[in-house]
This record gives C-alpha cells, structure tokens and sequence, in this order.
C-alpha cells in the first residue's frame, strides 16, 4: 500500500498537499494537520458509502408512516426538558464539554436511568472498567444492565454492539476511537468523521439511543470537524468555568426539539443534581435588606425566567486609565451602557472604576439585564441603596431609550411568586396590562426616568 501525506483542516475538513498557515477553505488559522493517507483504491471504506443503510424507496409523505415519536424520559427532569421531553428512538446525541466538567458522570446517571428498562452499552477509550466502576460506586449506581467494555477501535466497538444488542449506547469519548483503515490518529478530522459515520450507519437502522461525548478547544469549540455536528441529531454543550459547582447543559442545535431550554445541575459528591428552583441559587445576598450596588432581574435563558442579581461597584480610580470589569455579562454591552448613562443623565463615571458583576457564576445575555446594570451602577455611584422588593427588566439602548423585552408577563409571574412588587420595565401596553396583577409597574421611557426613580 502507498501512503501520501496531506494536510487536512482539522476544522472543516479541508485537504491541500502542502502546509498552510490559514485554511484556504474556512478561512480559520493553524487548524492544517499533517495526515497519512493510504493512496490507491484499498477497501478503505468510501464516503458515499455513509448514510446508505437507512435509505428507502420514493413513497408519498401523505402515506409514509410517521416513526412514532414516543419520548423515552430519563427521568432525570433537567436533562429531559432540554431535550425536548425526552429521548427518540435512533437519537444520536452528542455531548460536548471541557474536561472533568462531568460528562462522564451525566453519561453513568443517565445510564443508569435507561437501565431501569434498557440494555445499556458504556463503551470507554478513556478510562478502565475499575475507573467507571469507582465512579458508579461514588454515585450510587449498581448498574444492573449496564454492560462495560473499554475499547478504541471502532470495528471491535461495531462487533461488540452486534454481540451485545443494546438498546441505549454510550461512546466516551469520539476523539479517543480510531477506524484501522486510516492511517491518521484517533481524534483527526478523517477518524472523527469515519467513526461518527459508522455509528450514524449502526445506531439508526436499530432505532439505538447513542450518545457520543466529545471534547472541546480551549476556546470552547468543538474539537475536530464541523461535520461532526450535522452528522448528529442533537448537540449538547456543558457549560460554565469547571472550578464553579454549577454546570449548565445548552442545546447546540436539536432535530426533535427547542435549542432555547437549558439544563441547570449543581456537582456534588453523588453526581450532577439538577437545579429546578434555581432562581433560589442564582440570587446570592440576603433579600431581606436593601443594597447599594444591587439589583434584581428576571433574565431569561430559553423559555424559563432566572432571578438573577447584578451587583455594580463604582470607586474613584487610582490608575490612568479607568478600570472596567465585567463578570457574567459582556463587557462591550456593560461600556455602551455606561456612556449611555454619562451622556444622558450626566453620571460621572470618567474617574471611577467600575465592576459589575452577575451573581451566580453564569454568563448571560438577556437583553433584559440592560436596565438592572444600569440601574446597579447607578445606585453603586449614587450611594442609593435600591429597595429590596424591586425588579429591573428592558433593554437600554445608545440613545438612552428604554425597550421592551419578551415574554414579560412570564417574567412577572416570576417575580411574583418570588415576592417581588415593585417592576421597573418599558412602557406596558394595555392588553398587556390585564395579564398582571398586583404587581406595582414602574413604566420607563428613557434613563432619565430610571434616574429620577431611584432617589
Ligand atoms: N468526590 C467528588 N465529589 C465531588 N465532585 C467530584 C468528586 N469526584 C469527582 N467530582 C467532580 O467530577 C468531575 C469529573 O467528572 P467527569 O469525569 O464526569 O468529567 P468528564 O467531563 O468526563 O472529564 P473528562 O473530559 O476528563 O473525561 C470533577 O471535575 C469534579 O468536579
Ligand atoms: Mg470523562
Ligand atoms: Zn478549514
């Protein structure tokens, strides 16, 4: 066999015979790897080949037979709400995540869920059957009908499947398999894309629920190519910095369900324990006193509305260039709303340090979080301390307007139930009007108003 070597895009797949700086195709930088290619028409196994095993004949939609779109729960609620209510049979998962955020151990969990009526297959490159059975001790899991097998090469993995039959499969990690006929290493674009697609061929004909977990780059991205996540019907991110005991779980994109929802679950010793009440978590000081430097919101992540808490710092600057710090909200939004203030309502922040921080150790990007930002700073520079009982919700824009944002009477339904009475929000249309009650709605129109309210 002769072997050439090539250079492939580890981000879009990309292959040019000589080394490149930037990927001529995707346009990305130092993502050309050097790979070996065995040249001629060996029985490597050919692209076409791929999705061939689930083909059908031409039939009429109108008389095509739905494949029934039963929801299997995992009985683990956070993780089923953010798929869509549960799993479809032939789903094909991929989860994602930096290392030791807890992959692994939602992969046992929800293992060990299915195996209550499942076959589960827990195939390993990563670690050993004493390993995985440590961790299933640690969190509890006898695991019955869940069967181990620590392998990397796909075509074992493939007759190991055969053997077993499972109903559920679970592959950790893709970046660890390898197909033999390819030459590159485990974790290339060409592996990556030969063994996704060989588990697309295996696990859709079966109607088997795979989840495959996968790495990510240090800038958060997925590790290996794009294709990746058009081969998979559902990609699945974990969120947040690994040193904060809440993880978050972000739909990435979901053939059978919203990519809005979020899963919400706290580390602990026994494993990932979701957060239903998290508006409870995220507000952090005691809400019995009023602050100053603090205000509350109804941020939105997917359809479910968060207490979420803003505290600001404004202190005179002791360096030359003012410091600006930005903790769980963006720092470009937090600068355009700064100058929005000095400009309109004559704050003066030119010599003052700020720091605004989003309690909770999350990153959001509510619009909604605009106006309790502004309204945290404000309080912080002002010395006003913002009643207790207040909540802030609308976008500020760069002319110092205040704008509506969605789903508001979800929101205040929220904060309701939370205790709040007093709203601080864009002016409120009749027809909207009705739907709120006893909530005490302090309409806004411009940062001039949220300024001569907070006194
Ligand atoms: N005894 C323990 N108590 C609390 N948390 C623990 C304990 N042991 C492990 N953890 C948590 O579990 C995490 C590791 O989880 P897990 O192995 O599932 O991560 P992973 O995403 O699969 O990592 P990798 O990418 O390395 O495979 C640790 O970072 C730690 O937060
Ligand atoms: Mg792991
Ligand atoms: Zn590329």
């Amino acid at each position: 066999m002769k072997f050439k070597t090539v250079f492939v895009c580890q981000q879009c797949g990309f292959e040019s015979l000589k080394w490149a700086g930037k990927c001529p195709d995707c346009g990305a930088w130092n993502t050309l790897q050097e790979e070996v290619k065995a040249q001629e028409n060996k029985k490597a196994p050919s692209r076409t080949r791929s999705f061939t095993d689930f083909s059908s004949e031409v039939v009429k939609l109108s008389e095509s037979k739905a494949s029934k779109e039963d929801r299997i729960p995992t009985h683990l609620a956070e993780f089923d709400r953010l798929l869509g209510g549960g799993l479809v049979k032939g789903q094909l998962t991929l989860l994602a995540g930096a290392p030791g955020i807890g992959k692994s151990t939602l992969m046992l969990q929800v293992a060990a869920e299915l195996a209550k009526d499942k076959k589960v297959l827990y195939i390993s490159g990563e670690e050993s059957v004493g390993q995985i059975s440590g961790r299933a001790q640690r969190l509890g899991i006898k695991g019955e009908n869940i069967f181990l097998h620590c392998e990397t090469d796909i075509q074992k993995i493939v007759e190991s499947v055969e053997n077993v039959n499972p109903d559920v499969l679970i592959l950790d990690s893709i970046q660890t398999v390898y197909h033999p006929e390819f030459n590159s290493s485990a974790g290339t674009v060409a592996q990556v894309r030969e063994c996704t697609s060989e588990l697309v061929r295996l696990c859709k004909p079966k109607g088997m629920i795979t989840f495959v977990l996968g790495h990510v780059t240090k800038d958060g991205e997925l590790a290996g190519p794009k294709i990746l996540e058009h081969m998979v019907d559902c990609v699945l991110y974990f969120d947040t910095e690994k040193d904060n005991v809440l993880r978050l779980l972000r739909p990435h994109k979901n053939r059978f369900g919203s990519t809005g929802e979020i899963g919400l679950f706290k580390m602990t010793s026994h494993g990932l324990v979701g957060l239903e009440n998290a508006s409870e978590y995220f507000a952090q000081t005691s809400r019995e006193r009023a602050i100053k430097g603090r205000a509350y919101c109804l941020a939105l992540e997917g359809s479910r509305p968060l207490l979420t808490e803003i505290q600001a710092l404004v202190s005179p600057t002791r360096y030359p260039f003012p410091r600006r710090v930005a903790t769980g909200v963006d720092l470009n939004r937090c600068l355009m709303l700064f100058a929005a203030l000095e400009k309109h309502i004559g704050l003066a922040l030119d010599n003052k340090d700020i720091f605004v921080s989003l309690a909770g150790g999350v990153k959001l990007k509510d619009p909604a979080l605009d106006l309790a930002v502004c309204a945290a700073v404000i309080s912080s520079c002002k010395d006003i301390a913002i009643p207790h009982d207040s909540v802030f919700m609308a976008e500020v824009g760069i002319l110092g307007q205040v704008a509506k944002v969605p789903l508001l009477d979800r929101r205040l339904d929220e904060a309701q139930r939370l205790g709040f009475t007093r709203a601080f929000t864009a002016p409120v249309s009749k027809e909207e009007k009705t739907k709120i009650k006893q909530m005490n709605l302090a309409e806004l129109l411009d940062l001039n108003d949220l300024s001569l309210r907070l006194k």
